[in-house]
């Protein structure tokens, strides 16, 4: 059993009602000028990989689909991973948000060793620590807007009217309070990766994890998306985007380009 209160303990519980205006206690980077850890007094790495392999054997075939990733992500940044298809992106995203094991190699998250964990204790970790936006939005059909949104509190045993409460705040600023008793299949894509970026925030995660956020929107929805996410980041948020247009990039701080199932360069825009 790991024991999650050392080094750095990781928060649990309920989660805060949301306060965007003020950054999370972690963060110590100005989220638009990420500085070097050196210059922070023991700065808490939000997230530390070390050498991960991810080895994907089916019907006799061996897949390499990372092959010694080693990255340091700081509370507060917002990073874009880069890279052709196949490389690895999806896989690392799914490693760091918590979804699957590395083959080999260490993933602390926090300070904590998570990448030998099993499934029961990732996804004790994962609730209120991430959130995830995927490509295909990953709605839940047979539920409302508002029941979608409502999910990931109900995981967290939130109080019913603190949930009632946190939902909407987040309908509000996503502004689909109007669809709020739709289902999924009446929505647009746009207005669907809204409630599924709703849902992603509710519970007040450290981090985002976003695959293709924009891929299956048009520019005016993928603007308004990535206008979201630059928000969130602004309020505190650490977003990790995995994207395959160099305009989505450009509203990360750095872009960690992977090839080949490796980190081949990093870009810091200035
Ligand atoms: N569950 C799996 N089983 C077997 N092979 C897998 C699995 N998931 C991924 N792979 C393989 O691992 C490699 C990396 O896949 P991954 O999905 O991470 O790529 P990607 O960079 O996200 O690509 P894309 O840009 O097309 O989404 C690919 O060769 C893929 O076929
Ligand atoms: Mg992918």
């Amino acid at each position: 059993m790991h024991n999650l209160s050392t080094p750095q303990p990781l928060n649990l519980s309920t989660p805060q009602p949301l306060n965007l205006s003020t950054p999370q206690p972690l963060n110590l980077l100005n989220p638009s000028t990420p500085q070097p850890s050196s210059t922070l007094i023991n700065p808490p790495i939000m997230i530390k990989t070390s050498n991960l392999h991810k080895l994907f054997t089916t019907d006799e075939v061996e897949t390499t689909a990372l092959n010694g990733v080693s990255i340091e992500i700081q509370p507060g940044e917002f990073v874009a991973m880069m890279g052709p298809s196949g490389c690895g992106k999806s896989t690392l995203l799914n490693i760091l948000g918590l979804l699957d094991n590395p083959t080999e190699g260490e993933y602390h998250f926090f300070g904590t060793e998570v990448g030998k964990m099993n499934e029961r204790n990732r996804a004790n970790l994962r609730k209120g620590n991430i959130g995830f936006v995927f490509q295909s939005f990953n709605l839940i059909d047979e539920l409302t807007v508002y029941e979608n949104v409502e999910l990931p509190l109900l995981y967290l045993k939130t109080p019913a009217s603190e949930r009632k409460k946190l939902v909407e705040a987040q309908l509000d600023r996503m502004n689909i309070m109007h669809r709020r008793n739709h289902f999924p299949q009446q929505l647009s894509g746009g207005q669907q990766q809204r409630v599924a970026i709703a849902r992603a925030v509710v519970a007040n995660p450290k981090v985002i994890l976003a695959d293709e956020p924009t891929g299956n929107l048009d520019s005016t929805n993928g603007l308004e998306v990535m206008n979201l996410l630059t928000q969130l980041n602004q309020g505190g948020t650490t977003i990790v985007m995995v994207t395959h247009s160099p305009h989505d990039a450009g509203f990360a701080h750095r872009i960690i380009n992977l090839f080949d199932g490796k980190v081949v360069t990093e870009n810091f825009h200035v």
